[in-house]
């Protein structure tokens, strides 16, 4: 099915600060839950680490690590690259939301077939953390979305 990015980030492009999420947002959480329950979620292992190792309920959890890893946990999958995401990808039933850090939206980028982008109407200081300026390269807005607390959110696909 399809490969979704989803992303909070501010207004200079940062999306953490030290392994974290440097806002709060309920709004926001509530959004994101709403558009990847029961789907699959592919994320890196510092964004692993920074949900405490707790898996994202009602979703199927892909972690990507370059380590080996036994899975200890039933709900979640360790992976050693991101084409094997892709692959399983072939044999999922829901859509596969590529959700951070960093280093995995890069690692997925080409695979990309829709953004959806929420403003965080933040600059946050010190924040270690950025998307590509040109991530949207190549996408066009199709919807926005206000979710209250002076948030946006913007749906981008291919074209
Ligand atoms: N604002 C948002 O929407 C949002 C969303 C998610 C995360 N974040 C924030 O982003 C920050 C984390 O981002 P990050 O880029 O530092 O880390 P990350 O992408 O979450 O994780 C990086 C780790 O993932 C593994 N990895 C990366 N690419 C891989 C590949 N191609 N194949 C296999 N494993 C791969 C490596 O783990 P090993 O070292 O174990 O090999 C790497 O050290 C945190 O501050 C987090 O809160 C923000």
């Amino acid at each position: 099915m399809a490969i979704i990015g989803i992303v909070a980030l501010d207004r200079q492009g940062a999306i953490g600060k030290e392994g974290k999420l440097p806002w709060h947002f309920k709004a926001d959480l509530r959004f994101f839950r709403e558009q990847t329950t029961g789907h699959a979620c592919v994320m890196g292992y510092r964004t692993w680490l920074s949900l405490r190792e707790v898996p994202l309920p009602k979703r199927l959890n892909l972690v990507l690590s370059r380590r080996a890893h036994i899975t200890r946990l039933p709900p979640v999958i360790f992976l050693t690259q991101e084409l094997t995401a892709i692959e399983l990808n072939d044999y999922l039933q829901c859509d596969l939301f590529v959700i951070g850090g960093a280093s995995i939206y890069e690692a997925f980028r080409e695979h990309i077939e829709c953004w959806i982008v929420t403003e965080i109407p933040l600059t946050i200081e010190d924040a270690d953390t950025f998307m590509p300026a040109d991530f949207l390269e190549g996408f066009t807005r199709t919807a926005t979305r206000n979710l209250g607390d002076d948030l946006t959110v913007n749906f981008y696909e291919r074209g």
